[in-house]
């Protein structure tokens, strides 16, 4: 009996397809109507900014501003906390991005890492054809056949020009290895980061003495040469991963991945995002990637539609299984329980640390009226706020009000991101930490002189209470607490 055959039958792989998603509800639409509400957020608050700006930017490649790198590196520690941190089965890795060449010839990603790129005759502009109107739903196949853009009559949507036959483009980025580079190797940048992984397999295992099921995360860079990247960071050429590969029996991958599938979409809810504009959808068998046996994406509603967030896929025993035998070293588990010795098959759960950061700023992102004004909030879970609190003196003028400040903010500072402003009015001052997501603002008046307490503000109920300055850390520090719990 093949290990496929072996494989439970599942309720959900009939139920769950791309035509018939799991969701909540129907179609709850985005938080944010238009993309360039974000896109001009983050601009002007710093979060993120065009890169080489100064020089015209460089097409789909981002840089993080001062609260963008604090935003992504919250979300980064949090995956890490949910996936390595609060597990004994999981463990960490921090592989290269430059790997030995074959090992891109060996996972299949120098045969198959493409996407179908047609051209316009006239204006040169390039498409990926599986984007084009009326090519959306077309199989694996179909987007390669030769004739597929004149049966479908299919035109550059920019002129109308004709568009060539659909060729193979290879996704990886290539360099060169060695000080003369005609004679240097030739290299790949990797686009993902789960091989390092998959190649440290046994190094991890047995420095480790994890047993089976067991699995290894990472974070990353990964890049990708994108066809047609866009909708700001949603599809970037350089780009964060964060990749978890779980290593199981063969026979137990099918309910492994089934497993990993909720809390996955759970991680997403538990830092904020409505579990209304969360979905699953499953790949069609035309639609996989050349490793998988079966693969669900996490879906979000962006305001450009329901797109991927997160892969989850059954990769079988497709990458060890070619490791081994390309080069010979055996990548097989014994187990102790059975005395059976076999290659494990790999749960993987793939995320983007980009696409993610993303989506919790997309989804926090509301605008209320307050007193007949616009307040325009990030909502974040306080955990992924760039700065947790923001000092803020009533008169700025006053030495002993900004003394008091500075001190509180070097103490807070010793545990949490705290910033200290007084550049406006303290009405500004507020609006401007609700639009950058600051939980809480801590303001010092007049009366702190001689009272010795302080106001906390809270940013979404906006109720303010009124502490001892000494227990203004405490205070914050068990509500940050609570918001990670
Ligand atoms: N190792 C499996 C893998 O790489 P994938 O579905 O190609 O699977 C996984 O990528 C995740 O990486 C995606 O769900 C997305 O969050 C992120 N990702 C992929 N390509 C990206 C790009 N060009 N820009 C930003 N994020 C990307």
């Amino acid at each position: 009996m093949s290990l496929q055959e072996v494989r439970p039958p599942l309720p959900e792989e009939t139920t769950l397809t791309a035509d018939k998603p799991k969701t909540s509800v129907d179609d709850p639409g985005p938080s944010v109507a238009a993309l360039e509400t974000i896109v001009s957020l983050s601009k002007r608050r710093g979060f993120i900014f065009p890169s080489s700006e100064i020089y015209g930017g460089i097409n789909a490649v981002w840089d993080y501003g001062q609260l963008g790198v604090e935003l992504k590196n919250n979300v980064k520690r949090a995956w890490w906390r949910a996936m390595v941190q609060e597990r004994t089965d999981i463990v960490g890795l921090d592989a290269s991005i430059i790997m030995a060449p074959q090992v891109w010839v060996t996972s299949g990603h120098v045969a198959n890492f493409t996407d179908p790129l047609v051209e316009c005759q006239t204006c040169r502009r390039r498409y990926r054809l599986d984007e084009l109107p009326g090519a959306e739903d077309l199989t694996n196949t179909e987007l390669m056949d030769p004739d597929v853009v004149e049966r479908l009559a299919l035109k550059c949507p920019a002129d109308g020009g004709p568009l060539s036959a659909p060729r193979r483009f290879n996704l990886m980025f290539k360099t060169y290895m060695g000080p003369v580079e005609e004679e240097a190797a030739q290299v790949y940048l990797r686009p993902e980061t789960a091989q390092g992984i998959y190649v440290n397999f046994r190094n991890v295992r047995e420095t480790s003495r994890k047993k089976l099921p067991f699995g290894i995360a990472q974070i990353g860079k990964a890049f990708r040469n994108e066809i047609s990247p866009g909708n700001f960071v949603f599809r970037m050429r350089e780009f964060e991963q964060m990749e978890m590969q779980y290593f199981v029996k063969p026979e137990t991958a099918a309910v492994t991945f089934e497993e990993w599938m909720p809390r996955r979409l759970a991680w997403y809810v538990r830092y904020g995002v409505n579990p209304a504009r969360l979905r699953f959808r499953e790949h069609r068998p035309d639609e996989l990637a050349h490793y998988a046996k079966k693969a669900v994406d996490v879906e979000y509603r962006f305001p450009f539609g329901w797109k991927e967030l997160e892969g989850i896929h059954n990769r079988g025993d497709w990458d060890l299984g070619r490791h081994q035998e390309a080069t010979g070293e055996s990548l097989e588990y014994f187990d102790p329980a059975t005395e059976e010795k076999y290659v494990p098959w790999i749960v993987e759960t793939s995320a983007g640390g980009d696409r993610a950061a993303f989506t919790f700023l997309i989804d926090a992102y509301r605008e209320e009226e307050v007193r007949g004004e616009k307040r325009v909030v990030l909502g974040f879970n306080p955990d992924l706020a760039p700065y947790k609190v923001a000092v803020l003196p009533l008169l700025k003028k006053r030495d002993e009000i900004v003394g008091i400040c500075h001190k509180l903010r070097e103490d807070l500072a010793k545990d949490i991101m705290a910033v200290y402003d007084d550049t406006a009015a303290i009405g500004k001052l507020y609006r401007r930490q609700d639009e950058i997501g600051t939980p809480w603002c801590v303001t010092i008046d007049v009366d702190s002189l001689e009272d010795g307490k302080a106001t906390i503000r809270d940013r979404d109920s906006m109720e303010q209470i009124r502490v001892d300055i000494s227990q203004v850390k405490p205070i914050i520090l068990e509500r940050l607490a609570q918001a990670r719990a």
